[in-house]
């Protein structure tokens, strides 16, 4: 197969390195890649918004199938342009994508659907907003509608902190128009999950769970990033929580979306809170998760490139993931001052050291290659990855491999994993107890 993947981050770096394992393929390119996809595949210098020109390229090409990272060029339509010239892609259209488009879509679905997620409430007046935080009180949740690079959600425990947000999102509209309408919705409590399932329109097929850590600093503290590591599998997605997620909030939405004449195809991504009755929705994200698919995809012992065509031909049935066993977990490398104004251009150095050890795998996130050497070009710069037999291996492998990294300008957290090394120690506490009281 001739396939071409969209998207320059680590995301799509762990898409090619999965894709070509498959002997499936005949051709990889990336669109526009980066440094390390340079090194498996072609890289096309295509923007991943430049959809006419992606066309073009597809159909010139001839290629067998288009797999888009990001969301943004799905939410524009990249999915439907293809479909017109014949060509398929694995993600959906901008119909379907509307569940990461809009929050106020996703809660529509979800309610019509019965997904049990936190009651809301949608404003487009300011004023009308500000009263109903009056009456609710604090903590509570403000989410502007549209798409806002991942700043638009903020989760405030008190009320002034609600009333803030209000106004910078409603009045000062610093996310422009996609904060003309905003979801209040209550404040859930527990532990997140991101739930992943490959979905043909009908069916979904369960493909991996992590839990990211979003917040720029160590225990879960400051502004909110992209991704700052993940882990597969946290002790709290037992066998008993993913079956509900998919059972309670994965499947109704594929059907609910079905019905509406928009069915879903790609890569679905439900964030959840995982409460003490069960899953609650966060959100839907129409793609893989960054880091999650740098966590999840190294796990997986089954061709990920025929679950994608087959998912393309509506064939999911046939389809049987395998997963290795142990556990996973990658820790981002990012440009000192990330989530806010960072500089580019430093050189890295070590990278060959650092993959040579057993089990691990960086991906480039923000690289660009001159000269021979490879320099930051972004916030978020390596996903470093590492497997293990258990998460405290895989957790050590990867700081280790960063340990040989030489990068001054970089910097990472050096707890990710920490709430479920946290769960585990009391885990083992406990059996421990048990055991001596026997
Ligand atoms: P989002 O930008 O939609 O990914 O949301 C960012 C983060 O805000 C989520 O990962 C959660 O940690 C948090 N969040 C969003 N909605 C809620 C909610 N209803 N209750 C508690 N936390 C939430
Ligand atoms: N890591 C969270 C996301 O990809 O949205």
């Amino acid at each position: 197969m001739r396939v071409l993947i969209i998207g320059s981050g680590g995301r799509e770096h762990a898409l090619a390195w999965a894709i070509m394992k498959s002997p499936l393929l005949t051709k990889l390119y990336v669109a526009p890649g980066n440094p390390g996809t340079a090194r498996i595949a072609e890289n096309v210098p295509l923007r991943a918004m430049d959809i006419p020109a992606i066309v073009k390229f597809a159909v010139e090409q001839r290629l067998d199938l288009v797999v888009p990272g990001p969301e943004a060029p799905l939410v524009a339509g990249i999915a439907d342009a293809l479909a017109e010239v014949g060509i398929a892609c694995f993600g959906p259209s901008a119909a379907a994508a509307q569940l990461e488009g809009s929050k106020i879509f996703t809660k529509q679905v979800a309610d019509a659907a019965g997904i049990p997620t936190a009651h809301w409430k949608k404003f487009t007046d300011a004023d009308a907003a500000h009263a109903y935080l009056d009456e609710v009180g604090a903590p509570i949740v403000i989410k502007a509608d549209g798409l806002a690079a991942g700043k638009g959600v903020v989760v405030a425990a008190e009320l002034d902190e609600a009333h803030e947000a209000v106004t910078a999102i409603m009045e000062d509209k610093i996310h422009g128009a996609a904060g003309a309408s905003v979801v209040i919705e209550q404040c859930l409590v527990g532990e997140e999950i991101s739930v992943f399932a490959l979905c043909d329109g009908e069916e979904a097929l369960f493909f991996g769970a992590a839990a990211d850590h979003k917040r720029v600093g160590e225990g879960d503290t400051g502004p909110n990033t992209g991704g700052m590591g993940a882990i597969f599998n946290p002790p709290w997605a037992t066998q008993d929580i993913i079956q509900r997620s998919m059972e309670e909030v994965v499947r109704p939405a594929l059907k609910e979306m079905a019905r509406r004449g928009t069915p879903y195809r790609g890569f679905l991504f439900a964030g959840l809170m995982v409460e003490e009755d069960g899953p609650k929705l966060i959100e839907f994200n129409v793609r893989f998760g960054d880091p999650e698919c740098e966590t999840v995809l190294p796990m997986l012992n089954s061709d990920l490139l025929a679950a994608l065509k087959a998912a393309v031909q509506g064939e999911l049935g046939s389809v049987e993931p395998a997963w290795r066993p142990g556990s996973s977990a990658t820790v981002v490398m990012c440009a000192k001052g990330y989530p806010g104004a960072y500089a580019t251009g430093s050189e890295i150095f070590g990278l060959d050291e650092a993959s040579d050890l057993p089990g691990v795998l960086i991906f480039h996130a923000g690289t660009m290659a001159e000269q021979g050497g490879i320099l930051a070009n972004g916030g978020r710069v390596l996903a470093v990855n590492a497997l293990g037999t258990d998460l405290r291996e895989a957790l050590s492998r990867a700081y280790a491999a960063i340990d040989r990294l030489d990068w001054e300008d970089g910097f990472c957290r050096r707890d990710i994993g920490w709430r479920a090394l946290l769960e585990l120690d009391r885990f083992e506490l406990n059996r421990g107890a048990t055991q001596l009281g026997k």
